[in-house]
């Protein structure tokens, strides 16, 4: 009997391809948003690159905001973005790559979703990052066991933007998310502790560092307390242990 094909779309990639656009005043305030999160490491990202293929991925790239980004440097030669949502990233990109003025040459949309085998072979990229897509997954575990799989030798996996469960404000967080319109659609949405991502990270082989971001006046102040008890924003930088 010939097999059937069957294209399943899931409740995540539904979600997505479907969430509407906002305006371009929104969109620019959101690349700004995004590149202000990634200048607090792009230099140090170019130079872990220096002399390697430069090949770089971005998992959950959506508008493809940081994809720009990263295509501004150097040693960047080559960026894979993958979402699940094609429409979403053919629907930004262009806009995404005007407001930041990257180059979109260096720049492949490709639909994958991250929760299966990634497309790659072992070791092929220096680079993964993440813009507020890490938490998305359905199994931590199995995602980053991925990402250590196609990282080279000493390769880097970013995360920024993510939320970070605070252990005064859990509670009130949790309701919060349980009411949003993702959790409503059946998308795998999470929170969790900064311990609990170094945790993942550690076991899964990466050499884990906080880098703290404050975007006001107040947290820059009390920058000495970001990643503890008072709150928590910043990057994940990771190394993969060679
Ligand atoms: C909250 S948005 C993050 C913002 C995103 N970096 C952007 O600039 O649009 C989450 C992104 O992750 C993608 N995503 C969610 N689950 C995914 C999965 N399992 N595989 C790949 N991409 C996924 C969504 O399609 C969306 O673009």
């Amino acid at each position: 009997m010939a097999e059937k094909l069957q294209t399943v779309v899931t409740s995540d990639q539904a979600f997505y391809d479907n969430e509407p656009i906002g305006s371009p005043e929104e969109h620019a305030k959101w690349m700004q948003e995004i590149k202000f999160y990634f200048d607090r490491y792009a230099y140090r990202l170019n130079a872990n690159l220096a002399g390697l293929n430069g090949h770089v991925a971005e998992l959950g790239a959506g508008s493809c905001g940081l994809s720009v980004c990263l295509s501004r440097l150097e040693n960047v030669k080559r960026v894979t973005s993958l979402d699940i949502s094609s429409k979403r990233m053919a629907r930004m990109i262009d806009v995404s790559a005007s407001v930041l003025r990257g180059d979109q040459s260096k720049i492949t949309p490709v639909a994958c979703n991250f929760n299966g085998t990634l497309p790659f072979d072992d070791g092929e990229l220096d680079a993964i990052l993440f813009d507020a897509a890490l938490h998305h997954t359905r199994s931590m575990w199995s995602t980053l066991a991925e990402c250590n799989r196609v990282l080279s030798p000493g390769g880097v996996l970013i995360a920024q933007r993510e939320s970070y469960l605070s252990p005064f404000r859990a509670r009130r967080q949790i309701t919060k998310l349980l009411n949003t319109p993702e959790i409503a659609a059946k998308v795998s949405e999470n929170i969790y502790l900064l311990d609990q991502y170094k945790y993942y990270l550690s076991v899964s082989g990466f050499n884990v560092e906080f880098i703290g971001v404050e975007r006001s006046y107040l947290k820059k102040l009390l920058s000495f307390a970001n990643g503890f008890a008072l709150f928590t924003d910043g990057v994940l930088f990771c190394k993969k242990i060679i």
